[in-house]
């Protein structure tokens, strides 16, 4: 349980189950912020060229433990990238190394950088099993890309187009639909009696529709899946404060330099990497479910990936309002940081 006053509170060390980091001059920025409050996270592989393979991941990960600071005992926990060419040995091999946690899914099209995902999943079907077979999970980028779909129904049509039938077909896979943004998803993963769990990310916890959309355009608060109306949010608070070991935080913080944000076709992303432990502390105070912090942040992921808790802590306190950059330079140039509209009183002591 972890040890509570209304102004104080210590919880296991969060860990984060979906994170960017990029490469080069980004990922140097980046990652040493991450690390400061977060124990592990699961990098996502969306790099260009993707991280396809065993060896690719076992690279990236080398680089970024080059990235973090003297003495941080940060663990990035490594995905590949699923194509329609992924070799199941390779992925299985990569697994038993201890090099990858587990493999992302994009539809192809779906998101930054998913040229090279999955558009016809019978093609994946055997990796899929194989996976099944050995436990090594399968995180999925949950929305179809087909044009005709409206993009604020993309999630729901793939729960029922693409989803429910991998399950199917694939029963003993273990699935991590992430990332979710609707009431939809949140059922779907509630009335299911296993092998699925969800990430939630900060933002959808925070932001609906009309922060993007009314009373001018906010390039800073479009992602993807895209937030939706009020009631999805509220439902996404709702199971994240539930204490229901199914739903747990994936920042899904995604850099982007605020070149490539504001462009008449700009980046999909919001970066959270800096304040997620100050804005969820905020959503949870303010729901009266602080309670429900450590479940969350720090002990529903691990336990859905079979992984021990971290045994150490950190104490988030409530006073003044924290104040964070607006910007955090890079070599790239600056990225924005996410905001969430409203003071943040909680933060990491
Ligand atoms: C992510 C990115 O920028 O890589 N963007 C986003 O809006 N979340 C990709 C993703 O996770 O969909
Ligand atoms: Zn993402």
């Amino acid at each position: 349980m972890p040890k509570q006053s209304p102004d104080r509170i210590t919880i296991r060390r969060p860990d984060d189950w979906h994170l960017h980091l990029r490469d080069g001059a980004m990922m140097e920025a980046v990652t040493p912020l991450s690390a400061a409050h977060f124990a592990r996270a699961i990098i996502m592989p969306n790099l260009i060229p993707p991280v396809i393979t065993g060896a690719q991941a076992g690279a990236y990960r080398d680089r970024i433990l080059a990235a973090l600071p003297e003495g941080s005992d940060f663990q990035p926990l490594m995905t590949c990238y699923l194509t329609e060419d992924t070799d199941p040995d390779d992925l299985a091999r990569a697994y038993e190394d201890n090099i990858i946690t587990a493999v992302k899914l994009y539809p192809a099209g779906a998101t930054t950088n998913s040229a090279s995902g999955v558009s016809d999943f019978d093609k994946v079907r055997p990796v899929l099993e194989r996976m099944a077979d050995i436990g090594l999970p399968l995180c999925v980028h949950g929305e179809v890309t087909d044009p005709n779909i409206d993009i604020f129904d993309r999630e729901a049509v793939f729960i029922d187009k693409v989803l429910k039938p991998i399950r199917k077909k694939v029963p003993d896979l273990k699935v991590i639909m992430e990332h979710v943004t609707t009431e939809n998803a949140v059922d779907y993963v509630r009335d299911s009696r296993s092998n699925l769990a969800a990430t939630i990310t900060t933002h959808h916890l925070i932001i609906n529709r009309n922060h993007i959309l009314a009373g001018g355009i906010k390039p800073h608060y479009y992602c993807l899946p895209v937030a939706k109306r009020e009631k999805h949010r509220i439902a996404l608070v709702a199971a994240a404060i539930s204490g229901d070991k199914r739903f747990f935080l994936g920042t899904d913080s995604a850099p982007h330099t605020d070149a490539n944000k504001l462009l008449p076709c700009g980046c999909a992303g919001c970066f959270t990497a800096i304040n997620t432990m100050s804005c969820l502390a905020e959503v949870f105070d303010a729901a009266g479910a602080m309670d429900k912090l450590e479940n969350f942040t720090s002990l529903a992921g691990p336990r859905y990936y079979g992984l021990a808790p971290n045994e150490d802590t950190i104490t988030l306190i409530k006073g003044e309002p924290a104040i964070y950059p607006d910007h955090v330079d890079t070599a790239d140039g600056p990225v924005t940081v996410f905001d969430p509209g409203f003071p943040l009183h909680w933060r990491v002591a």
